[in-house]
């Protein structure tokens, strides 16, 4: 009667829709957006022109990204009644919890929160990128009990996000390297949290109910979580010298180690090499921190024992360093992915709506048969 041999737990391999914008081959580390290599993606592009290339499905022309540019300087302000919102929040919360909840609430004050028509959800998208860096920086400040910073128009998206978070202006390195880590999370194909995003939007719901569920996905510490897991796993190993028994003895117990293993790569995840590449570069010019040594003693001991498995360093690996060394704290790594896939959540939605078919999975009822409803008082 029951049929489990043919359960995809997990919903691995399954296939449930087409795509144009992601390709990923795991087995051999490739990732490509619009047919193009991440790593050139991230070296000779920005986050604005992914966004856009994503949102529209083809590279943009010079016009269309300056007008597309100015879109979302335009739509950086958020309304003062979300600032409140998010100032009267209780402290000491998870900064996913403040921003599922501004989402959420800004939904109530876009009075076209409601057009899920391909136009509707393209400007809601627009908003929704330029806005989420406004929410994320003032989530840090209203937390840290630091007046919210208003966004400046003259600086690019990562370098203003940086801006509004510390309220002082980075250096162009530090916008550029900023504005890489952005571009490199933009959009990974079916992850958990962009199919969550489009089983919302495949019953017709708002582009904020979408992103809502998306970021309660990428919450999860086997999801967007890993990073920061990865930076508490480096506190703990605390000096590189501890760094070789400390991973034995996890490997040993069949503990999992965070920033390594991934559903799809079953090689170097192609972001991670370009993220080592730059906190390398971090390293070598400021003095190998202890951050970087670690790492670099993990990553060997993780390829030579768990290779063979399939087991390597993820974007979540490095990701962390390069975020502390840019001055953000580790609870607000979360936060930054999510300021990043923004754009690959909307652009999945919008792909897909675009043929929409509500998804509607199916479960093997291993349960009891045949039973009969025993009253209250007659069960042991
Ligand atoms: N550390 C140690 N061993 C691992 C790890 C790990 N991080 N990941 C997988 N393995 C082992 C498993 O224990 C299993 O071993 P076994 O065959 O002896 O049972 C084998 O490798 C296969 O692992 P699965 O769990 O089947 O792999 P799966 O595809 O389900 O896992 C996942 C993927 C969830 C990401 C996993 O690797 C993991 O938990 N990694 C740590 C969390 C992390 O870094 N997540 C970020 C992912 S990237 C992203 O979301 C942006």
């Amino acid at each position: 009667m029951t049929d489990t041999a043919n359960i995809a737990k997990g919903l691995e391999g399954v296939l449930f829709t087409e795509t144009k914008l992601t390709f990923i081959n795991g087995s051999e580390g490739i990732l490509t957006h619009l047919g193009i290599p991440i790593q050139e993606w991230a070296e000779k592009s920005s986050f604005e022109e992914l966004s856009l290339a994503l949102l529209d499905g083809e590279l943009p022309t010079a016009e269309e990204l300056a007008k597309f540019d100015a879109d979302l300087k335009a739509n950086r302000a958020v309304p003062q009644a979300l600032l409140d919102v998010i100032a009267a929040m209780p402290r000491g919360i998870h900064p996913m919890q403040a921003l599922r909840t501004a989402v959420s609430y800004l939904g109530l004050l876009d009075a076209q929160a409601e057009d899920t028509s391909e136009e509707g959800r393209r400007a809601i998208s627009i908003r929704l990128i330029a806005q989420f860096a406004t929410i994320i920086a003032a989530i840090n400040r209203a937390q840290e009990g630091q007046e919210i910073i208003a966004p400046r128009m003259d600086l690019t998206h990562a370098g203003n996000f940086l801006y509004m978070l510390t309220g002082k202006e980075p250096t162009g390195e530090q916008a550029r390297l900023f504005d890489i880590a952005l571009v490199l999370h933009a959009d990974h194909g079916m992850n958990a949290s962009t199919f969550t995003a489009i089983a919302t939007a495949s019953t017709l719901s708002d582009m904020y109910s979408c992103m809502t569920s998306a970021i309660g996905a990428l919450k999860g510490p086997l999801h967007g979580g890993a990073n920061e897991a990865v930076m508490d796993m480096l506190d703990e190993v605390g000096t590189p010298d501890q760094a070789g028994a400390y991973i034995t003895r996890k490997l040993d117990n069949k503990e999992k180690i965070m920033g390594v293993g991934h559903r799809v790569y079953k090689y170097f995840d192609p972001r991670s090499r370009v993220l080592r590449d730059y906190a390398e570069h971090v390293a070598n010019k400021e003095g190998k921190s202890n951050y970087y040594q670690i790492l670099e003693t993990i990553e060997k001991i993780v390829v030579d024992r768990m290779g063979a498995k399939g087991i390597y360093p993820n974007v979540d690996f490095y990701s962390g360093t390069v975020y502390s060394d840019l001055g953000i704290k580790k609870a607000y790594f979360t936060p930054i992915f999510a300021l990043a896939r923004i754009s690959g959540w909307c652009a999945s939605v919008i792909e897909y709506t675009r043929d929409n078919r509500l998804l509607r999975p199916d479960a093997v009822y291993t349960g009891k048969v045949d039973q009969q409803y025993v009253p209250l008082k007659d069960r042991a």
